[in-house]
């Protein structure tokens, strides 16, 4: 398995389970069939709502010495209605109790977006929003950064961030995010953001690497396209005897970023980790490059306020 190197040499496994959409019921199970498999590296965020079935499979993982904790990499992100900088450590600890741990090993700001504090559930009005005027991104990364001081958590990043968003962070603090969680995949190769982050120092995570088929309606377009059943993937996989899954994950490890493929199917958790075998040429990537056309199943339009407060999210 190919890792990510952090600047104080530790190591993170190219290939984690995303946790989005898992569904309470079937995460514990996906979860504890994933570190079965070989997996090490697990997806999670306070706002997937299943942080507390998670840690139950995590404390039966370390009893059946499925996995030790040193051994597992732990990421979470915190949630849009805890930037203020005294409800960042109080979130962060909702979320070690959840998952019954007492570090994590990578925290995220889930989004560069803030809504009120007391506001549960999703935003319905532009009042619950917050503008980064009132609740600076630099605010909520220093309440990050001593929640890393009080040893809560190991490496510190971003969720959602564009290259303009990165700067303006960066040109803030001494201590920039190590890592960056965006949505990559053949339709959406952000070579721009890749190289930002590259030459900064930043590693990619690529989130919905197989296009999220399981969002809920609301959150999709009628006119969608499918990577997993899209021609030039398929016959990729044709030739590498892999799956277009596998494929679609063996992409982000030509690129060298992470990448987090979400299942609760035993079969599909394995068929995902098996990808690391896959090793694409130049010329399966060079086909996969004539596939992007920018195209976002994540669009980031549900934060955008008519009050002016967020609009065009991604800056482009
Ligand atoms: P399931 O959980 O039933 O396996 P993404 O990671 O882009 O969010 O995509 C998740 C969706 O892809 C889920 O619907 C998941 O279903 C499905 N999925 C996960 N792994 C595979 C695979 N190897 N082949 C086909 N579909 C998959």
């Amino acid at each position: 398995m190919k890792t990510l190197r952090f600047t104080n040499e530790d190591e993170l496994d190219t290939i984690g389970l995303g946790t989005w959409k898992s569904d309470s019921g079937k995460v514990e199970d996906a979860v504890i069939s994933a570190l079965k498999s070989g997996y090490k590296h697990i997806d999670c965020a306070a706002v997937y709502g299943n942080e507390a079935e998670i840690g139950k499979a995590f404390q039966k993982a370390f009893k059946e010495n499925i996995i030790s904790r040193e051994n597992l990499w732990v990421t979470s992100k915190l949630w849009n209605n805890a930037h203020k900088s005294e409800d960042v450590i109080p979130a962060l600890k909702q979320t070690l109790k959840d998952l019954q741990l007492d570090y994590l090993d990578l925290y995220l700001i889930h989004w560069p977006v803030a809504f009120r504090p007391d506001l549960e559930g999703f935003p319905q009005q532009n009042e619950d929003f917050l503008s980064l005027e009132e609740v600076p991104i630099i605010e909520t990364w220093e309440a990050m950064l001593e929640a890393k001081k009080l040893g809560l958590v190991k490496h510190l990043g971003v969720s959602n961030f564009s290259v303009p968003k990165l700067k303006d962070l960066i040109a803030k603090t001494d201590d920039a995010p190590e890592m960056n969680q965006v949505e990559l995949h053949p339709f959406l190769h952000q070579d721009e953001l890749l190289k930002f982050c590259h030459t900064n120092n930043i590693h990619l995570t690529a989130y919905s690497p197989l296009g999220s088929g399981d969002r809920s309606s609301e959150m999709k377009a009628d006119d969608e396209p499918s990577l997993l059943d899209n021609e030039v993937v398929k016959s990729i996989a044709s030739q590498h005897d892999a799956t277009p899954a596998q494929i679609l994950i063996a992409f982000h490890l030509h690129r060298h970023t992470a990448v987090i493929p979400k299942s609760t199917n035993p079969k599909r958790i394995k068929e995902n980790l098996d990808s690391a075998k896959v090793v694409l040429t130049d010329e399966d990537m060079q086909q996969i490059k004539t596939l992007d056309k920018h195209y976002r199943y994540v669009n980031g339009k549900f934060f955008e306020t008519s009050d002016g407060k967020y609009s065009n999210i991604f800056d482009e």
